[in-house]
């Protein structure tokens, strides 16, 4: 490539997608969690180049405003006459002398390494590549049509095409890279000519080859780089595909996943040494794991640090949370935003914990909801235990002591603090603050009622 010559990338958005059969645009339906077009653009951005201008049409501005703080420019194109007509729009923000890069916000898949081996062939010899690949069944595609000699000739529209050109199986992708002052100057003479009336882009190809530029070609790595999204089938299709490109990716870090078939990434992970994750698993967000983590089946973690040596139990949700290196969380335990499990912490069963700092060997391991408290270091918290820190209007904050003992089945009525090995008789319900290390209780005292008698049925 001419080292010298900025990259600019134009990526088409400006379809409807009327096949999805959605009031959301196309472009934005969401593949892991991210619209079609943000996984295009991040793409286009891992190649460094001096703009990324997005056509978008269909839709008006929900496209741009959605994906505002993505660093490109958006030109809008009014109607939507073709691909070639879509790029021109897109001309006036590429300056002349440059390398632009074409691409579909439709196609979220292709690598960067893909993109970077095509625009390379650009250079002193050649000012047009296209991305071309070779199908089974190459129809609804464009044709690469080339001579006895291997050369490209032009593209056929499949719709445009007869018997013969449609027997051929190197299609266009779509993609292509070329020279910006050929390529204006290639589009200012496309016509519509054509069975459907649109001003094609390929049409470039046959003029570039009359003006005797070389025009190459080059494959990507996998099929599945160039597939699009034109329905809910291919949409769910490529999510698989981008799902097994993560397991792929976790694997080849040394992730030991017990089904790569059964785990959902949909987000940036990362990963320690010794990392074991069972099936079922959905990590969402920021998500890093530390060595050593044991990750049990069918658990929701996102947005979450994991420590290391921790074992999250089957069917735990953690959202925004820090799990302490040693700890022990689940099964079905429920950790909420801004909560911290310092270290070796037991979190079991049914147990709710949000906004809360649980302090180093704590245990809270049964039928509990721990919320806007600060525990100390070592305390049991029995079952059952409820911090009660809302009044209908305000919350208020609960601290446990280090050493402090809650019995089962006790209501701290917030604001409150328990003192530092304090115990609490179960079945309490406590609204003043308890003193350290002593046994505070509030339940009134058992009595028998001689001579009561079950009432009978009448
Ligand atoms: C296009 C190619 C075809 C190629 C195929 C690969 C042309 C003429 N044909 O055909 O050779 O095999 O892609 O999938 O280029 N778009 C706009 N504005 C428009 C028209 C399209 O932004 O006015 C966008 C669409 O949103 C889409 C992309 O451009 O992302 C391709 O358009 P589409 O209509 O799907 O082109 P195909 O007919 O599939
Ligand atoms: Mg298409």
């Amino acid at each position: 490539m001419d080292k010298a010559k900025d990259l600019y990338i134009v990526i088409l958005a400006a379809g409807k997608g009327t096949r999805m059969h959605s009031r959301l645009p196309k472009v934005l339906q969401p593949l892991a969690h991210l619209p079609l077009l943000e996984h295009v653009i991040n793409t286009a951005l891992t190649l460094s180049p001096k703009k990324v201008v997005v056509v978008y049409g269909h839709g008006g501005d929900l496209v741009p405003s959605r994906l505002s703080h993505l660093p490109v420019s958006w030109v809008e194109q009014k109607e939507q006459l073709g691909t070639g007509h879509a790029v021109q729009q897109a001309m006036p923000e590429v300056p002349l002398k440059a390398n632009v890069l074409i691409l579909y916000g439709d196609v979220p898949l292709t690598s960067s390494s893909t993109l970077t081996n095509l625009v390379h062939k650009l250079g002193e010899t050649c000012s047009l590549a296209v991305l071309t690949a070779i199908l089974d069944d190459p129809s609804g595609y464009g044709r690469i049509i080339r001579n006895s000699d291997g050369e490209v000739l032009y593209i056929i529209e499949h719709k445009d095409a007869n018997d013969e050109q449609r027997a051929v199986r190197e299609i266009n992708t779509g993609i292509l890279a070329a020279d910006s002052s050929s390529m204006a100057a290639w589009l200012s003479s496309i016509s519509n000519n054509n069975v459907q009336g649109e001003y094609y882009l390929t049409d470039i190809i046959g003029l570039a080859v009359e003006s005797k530029v070389n025009v190459k070609t080059s494959h990507p790595e996998s099929l599945w780089e160039i597939l699009g999204v034109n329905d809910k089938r291919q949409l769910a299709d490529l999510e698989r595909q981008y799902q097994l490109i993560q397991a792929n990716t976790l694997l080849s870090l040394g992730v030991t996943l017990r089904d790569p078939s059964r785990l959902e990434c949909r987000g940036e992970i990362q990963v320690g040494k010794d990392v074991e994750i069972d099936v079922g698993v959905v990590l969402e967000g920021k998500v890093s794991i530390a060595d050593n983590v044991y990750i049990g089946p069918y658990c929701h973690i996102s947005d979450a640090l994991i420590g290391e040596g921790a074992s999250i139990q089957s069917h735990t949700v953690i959202d925004k949370a820090n799990i302490g290196p040693g700890s022990i969380v689940g099964p079905f335990a429920r950790i909420r935003p801004e909560t911290v499990l310092v270290e070796n912490c037991h979190i079991g069963n049914f147990v709710e914990i949000k906004k809360s700092t649980v302090g180093k060997g704590s245990k809270i391991n049964h039928l509990s909801y721990i919320g806007d408290t600060e525990v100390g270091d070592k305390v049991n918290i029995g079952a059952g235990t409820i911090t009660c820190n809302y009044d209908g209007a305000n919350k208020y904050k609960t601290v446990i002591g280090d050493g402090a003992f809650i019995g089962s089945d006790t209501q701290l009525v917030a604001p409150v603090t328990i003192g530092a090995g304090a115990t609490i008789g179960a079945g309490s319900t406590i609204t003043k603050d308890t003193a350290a290390d002593k046994l505070t209780l509030s339940r009134s005292k058992q009595i028998t009622i001689d001579g009561w008698k079950r009432p009978e049925k009448k």
